[in-house]
């Protein structure tokens, strides 16, 4: 689904606490995204390249384990973003304060200070049902990666819910996704992979990986 109108203001400022609450209330094995391994993001991150001094940014990134991965990888400049501070806390308890920065924002008013070479989004963008939060984060994603760095977005794929932790999301082909970021991004590698939930429920996901480039 798309809205032109969007969610009222509101709406939108009741997200962070929205998020606060899913975290506050729902342990790692209740949360429908967890993951022991970031498997698909790692076989794609590692089809990237980067160096490890690159500048990743995982946007929407919550608790997840990806964090651990990167820095068990030695890779030195990662940063984490996320609307909920619950999820943001969880995380550095977890893994410490030395090597990450850790940013608490909604990703569609963020106001980026520097560049990456690559994006991590793994479940994020599909909850931004209105054009205009969509556009908002086509821009940031657009002026934030550096030329030549990489988007890597993962959405519930049309077979995949169409809510999730009570929210409506937006389903994505690779195609789709393709389209609405050709501004400025040419498709390197997309995949549909499913994600079983850690009750056992499926989850089919679309993959896309996208390098940055003039406009
Ligand atoms: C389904 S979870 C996925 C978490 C993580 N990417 C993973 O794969 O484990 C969605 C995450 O997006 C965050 N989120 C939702 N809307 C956001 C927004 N507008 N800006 C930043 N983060 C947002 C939530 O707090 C939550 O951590």
């Amino acid at each position: 689904m798309t809205s032109d109108a969007g969610p009222s203001d509101d709406a939108r400022a009741s997200r962070p606490a929205l998020w606060d609450q899913t975290y506050s209330s729902k342990d790692e094995s209740q949360r429908s995204w967890s993951q022991d391994v970031p498997a698909e993001s790692l076989f794609f991150i590692d089809e990237t390249h980067v160096p490890l001094d690159a500048a990743i940014i995982d946007v929407g990134g919550g608790a997840s384990r990806l964090v651990d991965k990167l820095l068990a990888r030695n890779f030195s400049d990662v940063t984490v973003l996320d609307i909920s501070s619950k999820a943001i806390d969880e995380a550095r308890r977890r893994v410490g304060d030395q090597r990450v920065r850790w940013v608490t924002a909604d990703v569609t008013k963020w106001v980026p200070s520097r560049t990456y070479a690559l994006w991590h989004d793994r479940a994020v963008f599909h909850f931004l049902v209105a054009r205009e939060d969509q556009a908002a984060y086509v821009e940031r994603a657009t002026s934030s990666i550096s030329l030549g760095g990489y988007l890597l977005l993962a959405t519930f794929s049309h077979s995949g819910p169409a809510t999730c932790s009570g929210l409506p999301v937006q389903r994505w082909s690779a195609r789709e996704l393709t389209d609405l970021f050709a501004g400025g991004f040419t498709l390197v590698e997309s995949a549909l992979r499913d994600h079983v939930t850690p009750w056992g429920a499926v989850q089919p996901f679309t993959w896309v990986l996208m390098q940055r480039r003039a406009a």
